[in-house]
């Protein structure tokens, strides 16, 4: 199929670029550069071992977007199928401004969407996240439960363009869609020319562990070890980015089969993994002690959470197969090889 990939550029987006082209997918990439940084696209070409089209704006332009379809369409190379993941994605950043998020997150989405519906394309695949199971779902988390909500905005942006792509898809003739919702994304293509690269001091625990073990950044802080968890620090789902990717191919090769017009799938291994467990992990695989203090909870994180992956695992035909010991030695084969991520040009 040749598949629009939204937000490309990006962690997942790029990792998936090179998944979809392995497995014999025609790959034309949008990305507005806003969370990416344009010099990732050579080593993209380089892995891949072909050029790749790429189109760099923000999908909130409407007229740029409905332009993008068109042309392909008059061009014979109309798109199969959208792999959606651009997006705002930082969770403090999103409650400090919540405008923004709405306005880019959603304005993306609809401006998408509504060249979808003009120009016929009929497949989508969305990137969502765990987030959405709000607080209140049952452990491990299952696709069933239908209170969806979310405590930031970035995460009610999923929620919502999760309906929004539901509602959509519901009067649009042939549409079939796959909502993917990650746990905790970690880890790095195998190579280490590509990776996770957050732009100025990372939110998430791995990249701030891994830039702690590179010497950017002195140590890390444990945001609480009181919580009921095995060790007191919080648990995570930890996906391998890798496993990641195979689950975006899986789900779009997946999409004509798919029975209903929109379905949900958890994307993680089904395992909680705690702060220390991976920080020790990341020890191993970095070969010497990190620095680490603990420190006070941070607000609106919950103890324990996972997936429950049965639906991926039965429909897919997808499980993640990467370990914990994977996603570490991999991460830190990025981060040694780039100690200030991608090449600013
Ligand atoms: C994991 C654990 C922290 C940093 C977030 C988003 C979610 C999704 C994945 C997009 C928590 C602890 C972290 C640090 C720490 N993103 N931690 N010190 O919060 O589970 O999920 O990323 O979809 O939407 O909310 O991931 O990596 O931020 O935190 O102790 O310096 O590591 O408290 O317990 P989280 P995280």
């Amino acid at each position: 199929m040749r598949v629009l990939v939204t937000g490309g550029a990006g962690f997942i987006g790029s990792h998936t670029v090179l998944a979809l082209i392995e497995a014999g997918h025609e790959v034309v990439i949008v990305d507005s550069y806003i969370n990416a940084k344009p010099s990732v696209i050579p080593r993209l070409e380089a892995l891949a071992g072909k050029e790749l089209e790429v189109h760099a704006f923000d999908l909130c332009d409407a007229e740029k977007t409905d332009a993008l379809f068109a042309n392909a369409a008059q061009a014979g190379a109309g798109f199969d199928a959208v792999i959606h993941f651009a997006g705002l994605k930082a969770v403090g950043e999103s409650v400090a401004k919540p405008g923004l998020y709405y306005t880019n997150n959603l304005g993306s989405t609809l401006s998408l969407l509504t060249a979808m519906q003009k120009h016929g394309v009929t497949r989508l695949v969305f990137s969502s996240s765990a987030t959405v199971y709000g607080d209140k779902a049952p452990v491990p988390y299952n696709e069933e439960w239908d209170f969806l909500n979310s405590s930031s905005p970035y995460g009610q942006t999923k929620v919502m363009i999760e309906r929004i792509a539901t509602d959509v898809a519901a009067v649009s003739e042939g549409w079939k869609v796959a909502l993917l919702r990650y746990f905790n994304p970690v880890g790095a293509h195998p190579s280490g020319q590509i990776g996770e690269d957050p732009s100025g001091i990372p939110n998430n625990l791995m990249p701030y562990i891994s830039q702690v073990a590179v010497g950017r950044l002195a140590q890390l802080t444990v945001h609480g070890a009181d919580y009921p968890t095995t060790d007191g620090t919080c648990e995570r789902d930890y996906i391998h980015v890798m496993d990641l990717a195979a689950g975006h191919v899986a789900a779009l090769n997946h999409l004509d089969a798919q029975e209903d017009v929109t379905r949900a799938y958890n994307l993680g291994s089904g395992t909680g993994t705690s702060v220390l467990d991976l920080l020790h992990a990341m020890e191993r695989a970095v070969g010497k002690p990190l620095p680490y203090v603990v420190g006070p909870r941070r607000a609106g994180d919950l103890p324990a959470f996972w997936a429950d992956a049965a639906r991926a695992n039965a429909e897919l035909d997808w499980r993640t197969e990467k370990s914990i010991d994977d996603m570490c030695a991999d991460t830190w084969r990025w981060q040694s090889q780039n100690p200030h991520g991608f090449p600013e040009e």
